[in-house]
């Protein structure tokens, strides 16, 4: 069984296009050693990340992500657990969620995580992501 959380935070500073490159560099290979699996959203100045992995290492990063000053408000929409993760082969799937307007800006105001997971892990599959 594998733990499964989705967040959202608002981006501090530099434009997330620009922070996300560095966040990127240190977040693949961290995440591959810790078997952690994802998705990073973002569209304008809002994050969302998909985290997969075994509980100790999602707790662990999760205290070390509120703890990071590159962005705030992080609000986590759902937790659970699961026998399969929906992106295997990605340590971390970056998906720019602007590509798929209107629905990104509806499903990122809502509180509920369900939509932002189907639209990240299809874009995603859909080798929109990078
Ligand atoms: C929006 C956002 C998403 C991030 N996602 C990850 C991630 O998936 N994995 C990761 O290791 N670090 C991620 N980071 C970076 C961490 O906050 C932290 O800087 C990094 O893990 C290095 O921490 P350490 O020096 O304590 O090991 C993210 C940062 C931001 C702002």
């Amino acid at each position: 069984m594998i733990d499964r959380l989705v967040y959202r935070s608002r981006a501090v500073g530099i434009l997330p296009e620009v922070a996300l490159d560095r966040i990127f560099r240190c977040s693949v290979p961290k995440n591959a050693r810790l078997n952690i699996t994802g998705a990073l959203g973002f569209s304008q100045q809002t994050y969302v990340q998909l985290l997969e992995g075994p509980p100790t290492a999602i707790d662990a990063l999760v205290s070390t992500l509120e703890a990071d000053p590159r962005h705030t408000q992080l609000t986590i929409l759902l937790r659970g657990t699961s026998e399969r993760r929906l992106l295997p082969g990605w340590s971390m799937a970056r998906v720019d969620l602007a590509i798929a307007a209107p629905e990104a800006d509806m499903l990122l105001k809502d509180d509920d995580g369900l939509g932002l997971i189907a639209l990240m892990a299809t874009l995603a599959h859909e080798g929109v992501a990078t």
